[in-house]
């Protein structure tokens, strides 16, 4: 894992490696350049659409991913850093027939805008009730607070996924599952 920006080489020469992770419960080998990043795998070379592309420097968290169940920025993670981890995104999240509980708060919430900071702050929102599952409003905040919304609606998106906590608390944060597409 990497604590700051990936440094990119100053040349496109390197010999490309090979990355072995599982995506989404899926096992995925990706032959790519070292200095690419979670976030060029995720989109570019797998498709992940939902993994959206941001600042590129860890500032919006557009890029959240959950890395072995720890959310993270996937533009601040050299891909081969990834080697081995189970990465999940939205398209991971559910199973069965319905939406994850967070995305259908956030729709119900009225406040999705463009969509483009939805999948990361669900994501983000995952990894942190399922270390804190009884967050206090401040602590919500706090944790969501490096997922930025650029239609200004974070306080909104915030407070609805406050409302889902506590029925997100009685099922045991289960799964929804993939028949909705909040991204
Ligand atoms: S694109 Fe990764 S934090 Fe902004
Ligand atoms: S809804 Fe547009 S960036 Fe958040």
């Amino acid at each position: 894992m990497t604590a700051g920006r990936p440094r990119r080489a100053a040349s496109g020469t390197a010999a490309p490696v090979v990355v072995a992770l599982r995506v989404n419960g899926r096992a995925c080998r990706v032959v790519t350049a070292p200095h690419r990043t979670l976030l060029d795998l995720l989109r570019e070379d797998l498709g992940l659409a939902s993994v959206r592309r941001g600042c590129g420097r860890g500032e919006c968290g557009a890029c959240t991913v959950l890395l072995d169940g720890r959310a993270v920025n996937a533009c601040l993670v050299l891909a081969p850093d990834a080697r081995g981890c189970e990465v999940t995104t939205v398209e991971g999240l559910g199973a069965g027939g319905s939406v994850h509980p967070l995305q259908r708060a956030l729709v119900e919430s009225g406040a999705v805008r463009c969509g483009h900071c939805i999948p990361g702050l669900v994501l983000r929102a995952v990894a942190l009730l399922a270390e804190h599952p009884a967050p206090s409003a401040a602590e919500l905040r706090a944790g969501l607070a490096g997922n930025v919304c650029r239609c200004g609606a974070h306080a909104q998106l915030v407070r609805g996924i406050a409302l889902a906590v506590p029925a997100l608390r009685e099922t045991g944060g289960r799964r929804g599952g993939r028949g909705g597409r909040v991204q």
